[in-house]
């Protein structure tokens, strides 16, 4: 971001103050923050018997830098949290999801009862396909019901899971299944996108290749469409879960029993297994949907439009609403140019009232104008959340006048992957809210904005985000590496968090999200390393060198570049040409996924170095973006930058 445009919105002048009625019947009023700051320990506890535990915990907090426990002695089982003690309580009539199809062809209300009955009969199967407490399921699914059963089913029996988006690549999905040592993937003969049939249990087939633990792949049929069948090893989930026993008695575990690990990317080309526990994730998932989002159970219909592949699928489709007895919408598709007011439709005929989703999307549904959804009624909306990535004012307020009638408080929600539940972020019946910012950390958390020695920059001042104290959601390491969390996480302060991102405080000490500071691109709210594309790259047989750099992208907030430059093999008029950059494109593509493919690919004889052979990111990402250079006296050869800048002046930008 450009100093003017960062001046301009730290002086952001425009409050909302949140409805009257809203304040006065929210679920979280001012002295929350008071009460948790007093005796933060204790509020966490209280947070925590919100939950059904089969034994209440000794202590609530051990902490070893960097390694906590939270609930100590406390057993507790999470599928009977997120749905057993609602049916229990007689609300097993209740929905807890209206799923709703791709191009919304279909519609299943799937109520707590159901739930319990699917779960129960899922962790049967599982148990009678081997798998144990402790042993990790990997999960490769697309946005149905069954998706949910198994996440409940794996978390009933203490199997943690290890939840893959299924837009990854074969080749990142046999990554993540070796390791984290899955015995079991849990799959679909294929899923719906964008009103065509598309194969998943192929790039599962591809992967099992390579991973030499799997043991059993269980398949739920979702198209119908042919696959290729090991029979010593597939299994049709109609085959095992359909005639398995609804009973099943489940156990307790542990707090600190692992719930799932979650892949995210790093700084490095090997993804990092973020290691979630039992107890305290789910207070805090539980608590902040809550809060954030004043869910009242009886009456709000929620909506998180995210995929379960993804931590915020984890946290605010499955657990926290589950945990909270909510009625969501679960929508199997994504918003596209073919089918621009399925959104609204849906949120107009089921009366939703809680939305959340991220920037990017806000942005294409600008993009299309508002005039798409005029010819609906979205009255019933009253909280809107954004997560994923920072959140620009125009996106804020088009979303606040457009979608929530200008009448819904917006809450900007900051966290990780590695946090768990949301960090920072206003309060609807509380918070004056400004466009644009995540206001403040959250009743019980501490985060602060340090310079580069670590001293807090106080108001007024910019740096890097870090959080003070451990969390109940916190990750508990990364999956068989304890050096790489220390070193990750721990080092670059002593004893405080590195979250990775840039954060400034404003004039009135609100925190306003920069972006990372590390190299992580964040491409339409997906977490993608530079590092990752770069190794994809030069593992194709005609590139010698890579340099990727997130650029700044109006849509998705930030975009892929790459710089290449080919192997002395590669004729040089076969390396201009449009095809040998979109094989690369697609390289990419099927090395990490869709989600990776860069939006331009610049084919270049050398890249710019330092004396000391570095290459020069920073100038990389001026020219991506189109500035000024800044200082290139450091650079071995000058004319190398100006060569590149023609070429980028006379390149085609790609939105496949
Ligand atoms: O850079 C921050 C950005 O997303 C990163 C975390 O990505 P991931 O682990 O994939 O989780 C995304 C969903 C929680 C953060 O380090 N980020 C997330 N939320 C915001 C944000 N940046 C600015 N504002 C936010 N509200």
């Amino acid at each position: 971001m450009t100093e003017p445009a960062l001046d301009a919105l730290l002086h952001e002048g425009r409050r909302f103050d949140p409805p009257v009625e809203l304040a006065e019947n929210a679920n979280a009023q001012p002295e929350i923050y008071e009460h948790a700051a007093k005796d933060r320990l204790g509020f966490w506890a209280e947070q925590a018997r919100e939950l059904t535990w089969d034994t209440e915990w000794t202590d609530v907090l051990e902490w070893n830098a960097p390694f906590a426990k939270w609930f100590l002695g406390g057993k507790l089982n999470a599928s009977v949290n997120a749905v057993d003690r609602h049916v229990a309580a007689g609300n097993g009539d209740k929905v807890a999801f209206h799923w709703i199809s791709d191009g919304d062809t279909e519609r299943r209300d799937v109520t707590y009862a159901d739930l319990k009955r699917e779960v129960c009969k899922a962790a049967n199967a599982l148990t009678s396909l081997g798998v144990g407490a402790g042993d990790r399921v990997t999960i490769y699914m697309p946005m149905i019901p069954e998706t949910v059963v198994t996440i409940l089913a794996c978390a009933r029996i203490g199997a943690p899971h290890n939840v893959v988006f299924c837009g990854f690549s074969s080749d990142s999905l046999s990554g993540r299944i070796n390791d984290s040592d899955s015995k079991l993937v849990v799959t679909t003969d294929g899923q719906y996108r964008r009103g065509e049939p598309a194969p998943v249990k192929p790039a599962v087939d591809e992967a099992l290749k390579s991973t030499p633990g799997i043991e059993k792949v269980l398949v739920v049929r979702r198209t119908g469409t042919d696959v290729e069948w090991d029979e010593g090893r597939d299994v049709w989930w109609h085959d095992v879960v359909e005639p398995a026993s609804d009973d099943h008695t489940p156990e307790p575990f542990d707090a600190e029993h692992p719930l799932f690990m979650m892949y995210t990317s790093g700084t490095t080309a090997k993804p990092k297994g973020i290691l979630h526990t039992t107890g305290g994730y789910l207070t805090q998932a539980a608590f902040t949907h809550r809060m954030v989002f004043d869910l009242k159970p009886d009456t709000d219909v929620y909506w998180c439009a995210a995929d379960i592949g993804w931590i915020t699928g984890h946290s605010y489709i499955v657990y926290g609403p589950l945990v909270n007895g909510a009625t969501s919408v679960m929508y199997e598709g994504t918003p596209h140019p073919a089918d621009k007011d399925r959104w609204w439709k849906i949120i107009q005929d089921l009366k939703v009232s809680i939305l959340y989703t991220a920037p990017t999307t806000i942005r294409t549904l600008m993009k299309w104008g508002a005039e798409v959804l005029e010819p609906y009624d979205l009255s019933s909306l009253r909280i809107l959340g954004s997560v994923g990535e920072p959140i620009n004012p125009e996106a804020w307020i088009w979303y606040r006048e457009n979608v929530g009638g200008g009448r819904t408080p917006v809450v900007d929600t900051w966290w990780q992957t590695e946090t768990g539940a949301i960090m920072i972020t206003p309060l609807p019946g509380i918070t004056a809210t400004k466009p644009g910012a995540a206001m403040t950390p959250l009743p019980g958390i501490s985060a602060d904005v340090v310079d580069n020695s670590g001293k807090s920059v106080g108001e007024s001042g910019g740096g890097l985000l870090v959080l003070t104290e451990s969390w109940p959601s916190m990750l508990r390491g990364i999956w068989g590496d304890d050096e790489r969390y220390q070193e990750t996480y721990w080092s670059r302060f002593d004893g405080v968090y590195f979250a990775g991102d840039g954060a400034k405080k404003d004039d009135d000490g609100d925190i306003w999200l920069l972006g990372r500071v590390d190299d992580v691109m964040n491409v339409s709210g997906h977490r993608i390393s530079t590092t990752e594309v770069e190794h994809a790259l030069v593992s194709h047989p005609s590139v010698a060198e890579a340099a990727v750099v997130g650029a700044t992208d109006p849509t998705t907030g930030q975009a892929i570049v790459a710089f290449v430059t080919p192997r002395g093999s590669v004729a040089e008029d076969e390396s201009a040409g449009e095809e040998f950059v979109q094989g690369l494109r697609d390289h990419v593509a099927k090395q990490i996924g869709p989600i990776a493919k860069p939006r331009q690919v610049l084919v270049t004889p050398e890249l710019p170095k330092t004396r000391s052979g570095k290459i020069m990111r920073r100038l990389l990402r001026d020219i991506a973006e189109n500035r000024e250079l800044g200082d290139v006296t450091t650079l071995l050869d000058p004319t190398v930058t100006e060569a590149i800048r023609d070429r980028m002046a006379g390149s085609d930008t790609k939105e496949d």
